[in-house]
């Protein structure tokens, strides 16, 4: 089942969202989070960081898996999902670091890492709670488009429209990796619960699809129609297709 939960914009997204996960760890201090990267989810990793400085939120025993990596990225490049997640978040809470995993783009071996990984969300006991951000082809983690829902932690070839959406980030469009490793949809499907945080106008055509369209794997979030406990919490502008059936 999924739920929407619309917010006013950006900021108000932010701390409904870091709101839910907040409720997640304080009813569970030992809780297991399934993190995610990308400009979305900045904003909640902010309000976070907020409820650990006021003293809210104690991270202490939480463990966390985050969905994917660029291949080839060391731990120290600003640009690996690694460094995006101590920046943005481990540095300034109270988490353990040796529980924070994320998939380990330095391996060069891909069936080596994607099975390491995986034995890892395994021995985690299983995301409590899965924050997803969404690829504007309905990407989730950097499971792309494809003919079918790959189930394990996998090396993808990203799309070129990827590609593009990410050069923002880097120096040129030349340095952007062209493969990842990603949990599969098999793995982000088994969490207890998913938080899908949308925002903006750019979002709002895959928002619809996604959620209201096909379950089709050239779709990859439409899957999320199946999980039983969805939480989308999006922007107006990201909700704007979607207004009159939420
Ligand atoms: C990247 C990440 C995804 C993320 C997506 C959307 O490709 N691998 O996990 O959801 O970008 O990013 P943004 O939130 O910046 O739109």
């Amino acid at each position: 089942m999924i739920r929407f939960i619309k917010t006013k914009d950006y900021a108000d997204m932010s701390r409904k969202a870091a709101n839910i996960i907040g409720a997640q760890v304080v009813s569970k201090p030992n809780c297991v989070l399934g993190l995610a990267t990308g400009s979305t989810p900045i904003g909640t990793y902010e309000r976070l960081v907020e409820g650990y400085e006021n003293g809210d939120l104690d991270f202490s025993k939480v463990t966390s898996v985050n969905l994917d990596e660029y291949r080839g990225l060391t731990h120290d490049n600003d640009q690996s999902y690694y460094w995006f997640m101590n920046h943005h978040l481990f540095s300034k809470i109270n988490i353990d670091k040796n529980n924070t995993y994320v998939p380990d783009g330095t391996i060069e071996d891909a069936e080596a890492a994607c099975k390491q990984y995986d034995e890892i969300v395994r021995k985690s006991g299983g995301q409590d709670l899965q924050l997803l951000g969404m690829g504007h082809n309905g990407h989730i983690g950097f499971n792309e488009p494809c003919d079918k829902f790959v189930k394990d932690t996998n090396c993808v070839n990203l799309t070129q429209s990827t590609i593009d959406a990410n050069a923002r980030f880097f120096a040129s469009k030349e340095d952007v990796p062209t493969q990842a490793y990603t949990m599969g949809i098999g793995t982000i499907m088994q969490a207890k619960k998913v938080l899908v945080v949308v925002s903006g106008a750019d979002k709002a055509d895959i928002v619809e699809k996604a959620f209201f369209g096909d379950i089709t794997p050239q779709v990859p979030a439409s899957i999320l129609q199946l999980h039983e406990d969805v939480v989308v919490v999006g922007d107006e502008a990201a909700f704007a297709k979607i207004a009159d059936r939420i």
